[in-house]
């Protein structure tokens, strides 16, 4: 009979953690290694090294039922695991590519625990990091191997399993795939990966690795060019006056093309889709096959924040000491993960024309502050209400649909604004309540809807 399975995951940031406390969650024993010693104890005493609902409950649970360890021990992590999920980071290089360092690394010390396995005790890798198609069944494979001087598919297991986790929803997307994509070397590697999600009721796609992670590239590009096509053709029908969330509703009846992902905003943010978009046109542009309508969507993408500083610039003439207020820092509700966010880009274009900017999010912390002065070289102010926020600006920016926001009052912009002016970047806002309570309303995809009366200063 099979070894239960003991799996050892490698990175225990976002992917790497939820994924192990899915598995923990089915019976399996996880151990989590990762070279940043910091986060290793912080997991053992039980503290999530990120925000996200839920995983800091199962942390608990599952440190104490035992199924999840922590170690920032090669050795001890890799001490008799039939299972390696390489969970790390692959962050973008200098020239839009995919920086493999991590993963090269990963799969070299695999190697070397192969190598070092006398006999039996078969392992098997696998690659849940989003990596350009050809990585697995290249590099990886070519790491292990050199380095364990044995032959994947008959010594050891090599697999892709690409990861579709949504960050704000991502225990519940990984108890709950919609479906298990496998890319085996072999028909042994396939089923030693699928043995972990023998649980799962979804539909099994068994491919071979190249395959699994091109699944990965498409769905992430597919998404975004979804969310850029809602916002060029939201920014038309707010030209001529038409209100493009109408529409959305009306094409989202059709089930070829589906409601979800419609929803015409400030832009996509976040550590997947401009990173992903960026490293898979740059590699099809190097096969030779540009993916052009990716190209078009990332394009699109970056000129969307600029929208909202168009409209501030002409509503108050000038930027010049003007009070922004940005409502939501995160790139979306619920996680406090601010890379990418538009309202970097947002904050930044502002600050540049002379304005200064305050904000508030419900769980983002000093993270943005740092991230806009790296990146931006821009100062901010970080308030702890939206009522603050708010307090004697010249525009409110709503950048994400915090529940928070979607309630925003009326009336505390007309009363604590220096000018009244609202600008609705996710249409999370009514703009008549708005304009009835005299303030100006500008959103996504409906344009302008003015404060009844004409406009007034509060
Ligand atoms: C995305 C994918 O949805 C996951 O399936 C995938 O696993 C993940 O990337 C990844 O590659 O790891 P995530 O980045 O967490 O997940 O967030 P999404 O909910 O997909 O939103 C991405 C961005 O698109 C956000 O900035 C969001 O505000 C924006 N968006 C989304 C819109 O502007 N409009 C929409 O209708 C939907």
């Amino acid at each position: 009979m099979a070894r239960a399975p003991l799996v050892t995951v490698v990175g225990s940031s976002f992917v790497g953690l939820t994924t192990a406390l899915a598995l923990a969650h089915h019976g399996t024993r996880c151990r989590l290694l990762d070279t940043d010693a910091a986060k290793v104890e912080a997991i053992q005493g039980g503290r999530a090294p990120f925000e996200e609902p839920g995983v800091q409950a199962a942390l608990k649970r599952h440190l104490k039922s035992g199924r999840v360890t922590a170690t920032a021990s090669i050795p001890d992590a890799y001490r008799g695991a039939t299972h390696v999920m390489i969970c790390v980071g692959t962050p973008p290089a200098w020239d839009g590519s995919q920086d493999l360092r991590f993963i090269k690394a990963v799969a070299r010390s695999v190697g070397e625990e192969i190598h070092g396995r006398m006999r039996g005790g078969y392992l098997t890798a696998i690659v849940k990091s989003t990596v350009i198609p050809g990585t697995t069944a290249g590099l990886v494979r070519g790491e292990i191997e050199s380095a364990s001087g044995r032959r994947a598919g008959r010594d050891f297991g090599l697999a892709a399993n690409p990861e579709f986790l949504r960050e704000g929803t991502a225990l519940h997307d990984a108890l709950h795939p919609d479906r298990v994509v496998v890319g085996g070397i072999d028909k042994r590697s396939a089923d030693e990966a699928l043995r972990l999600f023998r649980w799962s009721k979804a539909p099994v796609v068994r491919t071979d690795p190249t395959t699994a992670e091109a699944v990965k590239y498409a769905a992430n590009a597919f998404l975004a060019t979804k969310v850029s096509f809602a916002n060029e053709f939201a920014n038309y029908c707010a030209e001529v006056g038409v209100d493009w969330y109408t529409v959305a509703d009306a094409i989202g009846h059709d089930d070829r093309i589906g409601r979800k992902f419609l929803n015409a905003g400030v832009g996509f943010g976040g550590s997947c889709f401009p990173k992903d978009l960026k490293a898979i046109t740059t590699a099809a542009r190097a096969a030779g096959r540009p993916l052009e309508i990716a190209q078009a969507a990332l394009e699109v993408n970056g000129r969307q924040p600029s929208e909202v500083t168009r409209v501030i610039l002409r509503e108050l003439g000038g930027l010049e000491r003007k009070r922004i207020a940005l409502l939501g820092l995160a790139f979306k509700p619920g996680t406090d993960d601010v890379r990418e966010s538009r309202a970097l880009l947002i904050a930044a274009e502002v600050i540049e024309g002379g304005a200064e900017v305050v904000g508030f999010d419900p769980l983002v912390k000093d993270q943005f502050a740092r991230a806009l002065a790296l990146q931006h070289r821009a100062n901010f102010t970080r308030v702890e209400t939206i009522e603050e926020a708010v307090e004697g600006a010249d525009a409110v920016v709503v950048q994400t649909e915090a529940d928070a926001f979607r309630s925003l009052d009326p009336r505390t912009v007309k009363r604590r604004a220096r000018h009244a002016l609202v600008l609705d970047g996710r249409r999370v806002l009514d703009p008549q309540r708005f304009a009835r309570a005299g303030v100006d309303y500008w959103g996504v995809g409906v344009g302008m809807v003015r404060a009844a009366g004409g406009r007034k200063r509060a």
